[in-house]
């Protein structure tokens, strides 16, 4: 119990042991089927990481670009030594999870490939293709601004050896593409679960 409460991994793997306690339930409720439950898998780690991900955009924004402007030199540094950092390799690793979960489900609810994964194709109304293929632009546009221009900015930002000059620019940039992941978040969630539920 004292460990539950001293350390979030603990914590996390109870959560994730009960999460599949319950699918073993299910699973031995009914029938097999393999590609439904790798596109449940695949779904699960999507959400997932898709919420810890935009839930990062959403702190980055709204609290940790506010809290650096707030502070005074020496609270800058704290918190660009120890917060900033973890917050970017966190929403490294979701987005690659999100890609790699995403492009999954594009193969097992038949956006792609539907005759090499279905015995017979998949039929996907065009209005769901659209948005879904916009939401997935739109996804990998996303990534692409956290994985080449805001960690490389960040990085430079980090660097001692870098001039004050171009330190700014860096910053400027971060700023400007964590603007543009939050108004794209937004959209791109909307994309996606439309997609799936929109009537
Ligand atoms: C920040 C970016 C993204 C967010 C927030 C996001 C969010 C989501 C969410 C919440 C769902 C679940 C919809 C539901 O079942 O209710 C979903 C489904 C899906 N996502 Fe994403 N996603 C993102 C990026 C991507 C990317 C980059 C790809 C492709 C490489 C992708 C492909 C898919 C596919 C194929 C589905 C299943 C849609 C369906 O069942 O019709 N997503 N996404």
């Amino acid at each position: 119990m004292t460990s539950l409460f001293n350390n979030p991994m603990v914590a996390l793997a109870v959560g994730i042991g009960a999460a599949a306690a319950l699918l073993a339930i299910w699973l031995g409720a009914n029938s097999s089927d393999t590609i439904g439950l790798i596109s449940f898998l695949a779904r699960l780690a999507h959400v997932g990481a898709a919420m810890l991900w935009v839930g990062m955009i959403w702190f980055v924004n709204f609290i940790q670009i506010i809290a650096l402007q707030e502070t005074d030199d020496v609270g800058r540094a704290v918190l660009m030594r120890s917060i900033v950092p973890r917050v970017a390799r966190v929403f490294r690793g979701a987005s690659h999870v999100v890609l790699a979960s995403g492009g999954v489900l594009l193969l097992t609810t038949g956006y792609v490939l539907d005759r090499w994964v279905f015995p017979s194709a998949v039929y996907i109304p065009t209005a769901r293709g659209i948005i879904l293929w916009l939401g997935v632009i739109a996804g990998i546009g996303m990534w692409w601004l956290v994985n080449r221009m805001i960690l490389p900015s960040l990085t430079s930002v980090l660097d001692p050896k870098t001039s004050d000059g171009e330190r700014e620019l860096a910053r400027y940039r971060m700023k400007a593409a964590a603007r543009v992941n939050l108004a794209l978040s937004v959209p791109t969630t909307f994309a996606m679960v439309a997609a799936a539920h929109l009537y």
